[in-house]
């Protein structure tokens, strides 16, 4: 006979050795995975590259100057809309409209700027290759800040605090005689524009926290971080939903163009997508190889190698996850209201209107959609950026700024 001490002892040691093997605990990541969950990691995201194209990137004057431009509705034909009017601060620089709102109405929808500076190829369409570039268009859009380059020019010229910003930076102020003087401050605006762009960047969300615990080998950390559906969420995204086949890195996107089989609005005819925008930005007379960059042609690769071809009809560029909260409702023209839908979107994978769905149908429960959707709810945190940016500046701030 056994003592019952010895059977008791047993059933602990059988039960400790269960707990240990089975496979349920969701928090157990393998090393491959760890390495997947580091690389979408906001700590594995590198300084926003350079832009040769601007000679101004990362110079602070141009930054400030760019903010006080970003927040004008002077720059505008009625004198009412500034870039912040579709790109809120305190909407994560979006607007939570299917399609931007200035003097008409925008042709898509409008995303969050926040980490904008890492992206090669800017709008849903890529057919910007810079942010200074991309910041002249809306100036111009009759249905969005509606104006034309000769007033913007003027408009420096003769505020006198923004001719002082201008000259600290760029130097005398041009004469306004012809197109080019007009041109070369249109230009600048521009680059400052971007300059400040370039301070937008994201924060650390839950996520990264989390990330962070399991990258430091802590034993469970998902009972304080991350639920267990959150857990679960993470592991579907990275595995078997198989999202970052094209929201990869830390901004959760691998900056290239996709066609997902987003359907149009009814009655709309379906956006051609990346097959246009590349046509447009090769044709720029803003790109990095055009008059007014900066840039050494040998500085314009991304340019030089854009892809083109039938398999870019209807693809857009994929969007940063990491502001979702904000970014609804979602796709290139605000198609879909919420985080639910976009996942049945993915689910049900239909056939595109133009072109090819990439995707296949996923085929998930609605239990696993549910787990997948906690996860996605986990990315948005306000950006890395000092308050100071993140709102319309006095213009004694801005003397201050300068003198100290
Ligand atoms: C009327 C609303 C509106 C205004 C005003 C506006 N934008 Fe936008 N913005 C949009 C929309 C809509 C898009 C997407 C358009 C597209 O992809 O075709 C966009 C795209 C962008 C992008 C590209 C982001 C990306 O990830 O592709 C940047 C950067 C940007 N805007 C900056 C600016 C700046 C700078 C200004 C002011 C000079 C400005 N916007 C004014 C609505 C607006
Ligand atoms: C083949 C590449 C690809 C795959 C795989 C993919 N996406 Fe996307 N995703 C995109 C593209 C491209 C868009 C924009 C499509 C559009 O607007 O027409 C997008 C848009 C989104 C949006 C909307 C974001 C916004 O701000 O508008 C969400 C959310 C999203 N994807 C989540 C996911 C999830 C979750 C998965 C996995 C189930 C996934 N995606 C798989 C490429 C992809």
């Amino acid at each position: 006979m056994v003592g019952s001490g010895v059977v008791l002892t047993s059933l602990i040691v059988l039960m400790l050795a269960w707990m240990q093997l089975r496979p349920a605990g969701p928090e157990t990541w393998t090393d491959a995975e760890i390495d997947i969950l580091r690389s979408l990691w906001i700590e594995s995201l590198p300084p926003a590259p350079r832009d040769p194209s601007n000679a101004v990137a990362d110079d602070p004057l141009a930054a400030e100057f760019g903010q006080h431009l970003f927040f004008e509705p002077r720059l505008s034909g009625t004198g009412t809309i500034s870039c912040a009017t579709c790109h809120q601060p305190e909407r994560r620089f979006t607007d939570g409209l299917a399609k931007g709102q200035g003097i008409g109405m925008s042709k898509r929808n409008t995303p969050s700027i926040i980490g904008a500076a890492h992206s090669p190829w800017l709008y849903w369409d890529g057919r910007k290759d810079n942010l200074w570039s991309q910041a002249l268009s809306p100036l111009e859009d009759p249905a969005e800040h509606g104006g034309k380059r000769e007033q913007y020019a003027a408009f420096i010229a003769s505020e006198s605090s923004y001719r002082e910003m201008y000259e600290a930076v760029f130097g005398k102020f041009p004469a306004l005689s012809g197109s080019p003087a007009v041109d070369e401050v249109f230009t600048n605006i521009g680059k400052s524009i971007a300059a400040y762009e370039r301070l937008l960047l994201p924060g650390r969300s839950r996520f990264d926290d989390y990330v962070a615990a399991v990258v430091a080998g802590e034993h469970k950390p998902h009972a304080a971080l991350f639920s267990d559906d959150e857990v679960m969420g993470l592991r579907l995204f990275i595995g078997e939903a198989n999202c970052t086949q094209c929201h990869n890195g830390p901004l959760m996107t691998n900056h290239e163009f996709h066609n997902t089989g987003v359907i149009s609005f009814p009655g709309e005819v379906p956006d051609k997508g990346r097959v246009a925008g590349v046509r447009e930005v090769l044709a720029d007379p803003f790109n990095c190889r055009g008059e007014f960059s900066d840039a050494a042609v040998a500085d314009c690769a991304e340019l030089e190698f854009a892809r083109t071809g039938a398999e870019l009809i209807g693809a857009f560029r994929t969007p940063s996850l990491r502001n979702l909260e904000n970014t609804a409702p979602y796709m290139h023209k605000g198609q879909i209201e919420t985080l639910a839908e976009v996942l049945q979107h993915y689910n049900e994978a239909p056939l595109a209107m133009i072109g090819h769905n990439e995707t296949k149908p996923l085929r998930l429960g609605r239990r696993e959609l549910r787990q997948l959707e906690a996860f996605l709810d986990t990315l948005s945190a306000p950006p890395a950026t000092a308050d100071k940016w993140l709102t319309r500046p006095t213009r004694e701030l801005a003397h201050n700024g300068r003198e100290n």
